[in-house]
């Protein structure tokens, strides 16, 4: 196992947000950009990665927790003086220890891209591998320039570069991996002698290239995957990358997705195959849902439910940590919450299970081939017994345990008559 620890540069107030909170503690697609970056690096297998904060920082060393080590910037004086801050950390004195330098508005960065850098960077024991881009509009960002040999000769950033330079296409993405004893030493040798009067980690390069150290490079192949967020708009631009690389992701795995426009699903739902999602359906996070299914349109699915196959959740429902038997449906206008569904279970229209008492919530069982007639409202808790049955608009009244095979009616609801041998719902 090679000896590699993580710096994430988030010391930036991200001044274009027009915000009171850091930058890095904005959130997309569920959680901060912070977060996708660590859990980017975590799922490539670096935990525990050094955080550089600055702006606010008491609020992103909240955040970060036991997740990280956060070391404070106290001026932000450059992203060279950003590494600079982790310089004495014992692990990083190691002999062969490498760094992998990220930045924290990056959130799109994939797994795979980052998997690749190390590789790349240890199997041809590089002394830094950093990623590039091929764009057509290069502007902002820090140009490679090479040598005839196709070697990179040094980083020239955008307001430092000359004509020449500022056509070149080939881009600096900003993530790095460095071997340690040799990225601190050339930092040493960094002047703020730009026209930004930074400190640019980007100058290590030139320093590694004239000491004759072997510099590599990969070109990033994912669509959109560098781009930093700096403002509101970039925000709800990644928010849209991210949504569709889910739904891709569940596309290819074989769930038709009929409008992906409409579409919001959390990164990390599970759906089986064969499964339909219907236009205007948002399924948060820590959801899981059978195959065959067919899921919305306008429906809400939230945390914690799990639904089981050939089910149908349709126009206008809300389910809330609730499972679902198989072959339930729940198709028009409910609202389900901490509720358990047994299998071939009928939701009329506009039923609703009351889970919030004011205090606290409770939860409510529903057994296997119940009917809960339309507008019924039941108030948690409760147990509904298998196949039995509410009429129309009944409401069952908290702690109310209706037997199975019963059919109860009113408000409060009452039983009418126990359900003959064979007969069926409805
Ligand atoms: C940097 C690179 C540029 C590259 C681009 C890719 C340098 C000098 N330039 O430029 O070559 O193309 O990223 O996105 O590195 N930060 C600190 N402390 C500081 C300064 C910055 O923590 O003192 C953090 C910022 O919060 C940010 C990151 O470092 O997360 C990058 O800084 P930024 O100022 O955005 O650099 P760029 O101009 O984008
Ligand atoms: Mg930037």
């Amino acid at each position: 196992m090679n000896n590699v620890n993580a710096v994430i540069l988030a010391a930036g107030d991200g001044t274009r947000m027009k915000s009171d909170v850091p930058k890095v503690l904005h959130r997309l697609f569920g959680k901060p950009l912070l977060g996708h970056v660590m859990q980017t690096l975590s799922r490539a297998g670096i935990t525990q990665p050094y955080v550089v904060c600055g702006y606010r920082s008491e609020l992103v060393e909240e955040y970060v927790g036991g997740n990280g080590i956060c070391c404070r910037q106290e001026e932000r004086l450059g992203t060279a003086d950003a590494v600079w801050q982790v310089r004495n950390e014992p692990k990083l004195q190691e002999k062969d220890s490498h760094l992998i330098v990220i930045c924290g508005d990056t959130p799109l960065i994939t797994e795979a891209t980052l998997r690749t850098l190390m590789e790349r960077h240890f199997s041809q024991a590089n002394d830094c591998t950093f990623l590039t881009a091929v764009t057509s509009n290069p502007i902002g960002y820090g140009r490679i320039s090479r040598n005839p040999n196709q070697q990179v000769v040094r980083i020239v950033e955008d307001q430092d570069a000359d004509v020449y330079e500022r056509a070149i296409e080939e881009i600096n993405a900003g993530l790095y991996v460095f071997r340690c004893d040799e990225l601190f030493s050339a930092i040493e040798n960094i002047k703020p002698e730009n026209s930004k009067k930074e400190y640019y980690l980007t100058d290590v390069i030139e320093i590694f290239h004239r000491k004759g150290l072997k510099i590599g490079t990969v070109e990033s192949t994912v669509p959109e995957e560098i781009t930093g967020i700096n403002s509101r708009q970039g925000l709800a631009r990644a928010y849209d990358v991210l949504r569709y690389r889910v739904l891709d992701r569940l596309m290819e795995s074989g769930v038709t997705v009929l409008d992906p426009g409409s579409t919001h699903i959390a990164d990390d739902v599970e759906i089986s195959r064969d499964t339909t999602i219907y236009p205007f359906t948002m399924i948060e996070n820590d959801v899981v849902i059978g195959a065959g299914c067919s899921i919305g349109p306008f429906c809400h699915i939230r945390p914690g439910c799990r639904i089981g196959p050939n089910t149908a959740i349709g126009n206008f429902a809300e389910i809330n940590r609730t499972v679902i038997g198989p072959g339930s449906r729940v198709k028009h206008q409910s609202y389900l919450g901490d509720t358990e569904l047994g299998a071939g279970v009928n939701i009329g229209a506009g039923a609703i299970v009351a889970n919030y008492d004011g205090k606290k919530k409770h939860r409510t069982l529903i057994g296997e081939k119940a009917f809960i007639g339309s507008g019924s409202i039941i108030v948690a808790p409760a147990r509904i017994g298998r196949s039995a049955m509410t009429g129309a608009g009944a409401v069952v009244t908290k702690n109310r345990d209706v037997p199975e095979n019963t059919v109860v009616v009113g408000i409060p609801a009452k039983e009418l008559r126990k359900k003959e041998e064979g007969e069926n719902a409805g």
